[in-house]
């Protein structure tokens, strides 16, 4: 059973990768083979618009047919068994290159001809296979503001589409992460390092720990499909 996590944000020891880190620990010991993934290290854009995914009866259909660095990446979560996003929050948004990564991940497996089945649930997906997913958001600001700043409707969006075509997912989130080293080289509001330095010892080990189990149980859930 294979495990993917992969870092949307440009830094890769900083919050959000100790986060998928954390994940990834928790879906290897319940048996998951795992790998992390650093999108910035591929050179790839969002959906062309191309709609070879979408022709009938072509050998692409189903399939995104760019044939990009991201192209081998697909290939790989489309064989995953749990598949788990990390982003930062840029504007309220996860990174521009998780919503790049996201539109070609999701459109080509996206059905125009959705199914109804007997118990009236739609079927969105081109696919049968069930993949737990998860997004693990990571952001300057504290709950309070992200709830203020309806970033729960924001989330919810990605949720639904995940949701859809790969079965089910999780969103999990940590606050007030640190965005700087030294805070006193920076022009910043004071109080500011503060809110973060007790965020980041009573909280985030927590946030850890949560994303330690969302991991592990993404991936006992794999393995009882
Ligand atoms: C371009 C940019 C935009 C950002 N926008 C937001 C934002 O809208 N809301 C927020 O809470 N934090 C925002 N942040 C802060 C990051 O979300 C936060 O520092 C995040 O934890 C970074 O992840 P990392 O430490 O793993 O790189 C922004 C940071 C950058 C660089």
């Amino acid at each position: 059973m294979k495990a993917l996590f992969f870092n949307g944000g440009p830094r890769k020891n900083w919050t959000t990768v100790k986060m998928l880190d954390s994940a990834l620990k928790g879906a290897a010991e319940a048996g998951a083979e795992t790998e992390l993934i650093h999108l910035y290290d591929y050179s790839f854009k969002g959906c062309v618009s191309c709609l070879a995914c979408k022709l009938k009866n072509s050998k692409t259909n189903g399939i995104c047919a760019v044939g990009d660095a991201l192209r081998p990446i697909l290939e790989k979560a489309y064989e995953a068994d749990v598949i788990v996003i990390g982003s930062p929050v840029y504007f309220s948004y996860p990174t521009g290159v998780v919503r790049a990564f996201m539109e070609r991940l999701m459109y080509p497996i996206l059905s125009y001809n959705p199914k109804t089945d007997a118990d009236g649930k739609m079927h969105f997906a081109l696919r049968d296979k069930l993949v737990p997913t998860a997004m693990i958001y990571t952001m300057g600001c504290t709950e309070q503001m992200s709830a203020d700043w309806n970033y729960p409707l924001i989330f919810g969006e990605n949720a639904k589409f995940l949701e859809r075509l790969f079965g089910y997912t999780e969103t999990l989130c940590t606050y007030s992460s640190y965005q700087f080293s030294d805070y006193s080289r920076y022009d910043i509001l004071e109080g500011t390092e503060e809110v973060r330095a007790r965020y980041r010892g009573e909280q985030l080990p927590k946030d850890l720990q949560a994303a330690f189990e969302l991991g592990k149980r993404l991936a006992e859930k794999a393995k009882s499909l």
